[in-house]
């Protein structure tokens, strides 16, 4: 089978707004998405991980490609959480521009392999970030939802973009 690798959907695509329906049934139809997440994201040398969402599928997926971990989340949920951690983070979604985020420093997140098995892990700093990152997107939040200043840095040239731009921007309330 070959696997189809998918356009990246972009900030003001109404589909990032959306939440994502559980996966209930974990066959081909499942690994084929999973494996198109995988090579989508694997086409972004910058890119950490992937949520269904993100090429246009309304599926509770996402891909993780980060700090030498490899995940495929079905259905994740953070069933615990302590600590606050505040860092610049990005979105394949809106390249070139970062945002100030806190997050939880700690996680435990449940989910289901491609097969249907749960698994529970747990990491902290980075990786944490990114889970909750890519769990926001499968309920239709955006890191610039959280985003604490005014504003975000693009990796270019460091000038700054206003952070309601980018909302009215993801919200559809102006076009691109
Ligand atoms: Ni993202």
């Amino acid at each position: 089978m070959t696997v189809k690798k998918s356009k990246i959907v972009l900030f003001g695509d109404p589909v990032l707004r959306k939440v994502a329906k559980p996966i209930t049934v974990f066959h081909k139809k499942l690994h084929g998405l999973i494996d198109s997440i995988a090579e989508t994201l694997y086409n972004h040398d910058d890119g950490a991980a992937l949520a269904a969402n993100q090429i246009g599928i309304l599926k509770s997926v996402t891909v993780i490609d980060y700090m030498e971990e490899y995940f495929e989340m079905i259905n994740p949920e953070i069933i615990d959480s302590r600590g606050e951690q505040t860092e610049y983070e990005g979105c394949l979604s809106l390249p070139g521009y970062y945002g100030l985020v806190s997050r939880y420093e700690y996680v435990k997140v449940k989910y289901l392999d491609r097969n249907g098995n749960e698994n529970i892990i747990e990491r902290n700093g980075k990786l944490a970030r990114c889970f909750q990152h890519e769990i926001d997107h499968l309920n239709g939040i955006l890191f610039i939802d959280k985003v604490s200043e005014s504003f975000l840095i693009s990796n270019n040239n460091d000038s700054k973009i206003s952070l309601e731009s980018v909302i009215d921007l993801a919200n559809g309330k102006i076009n691109k």
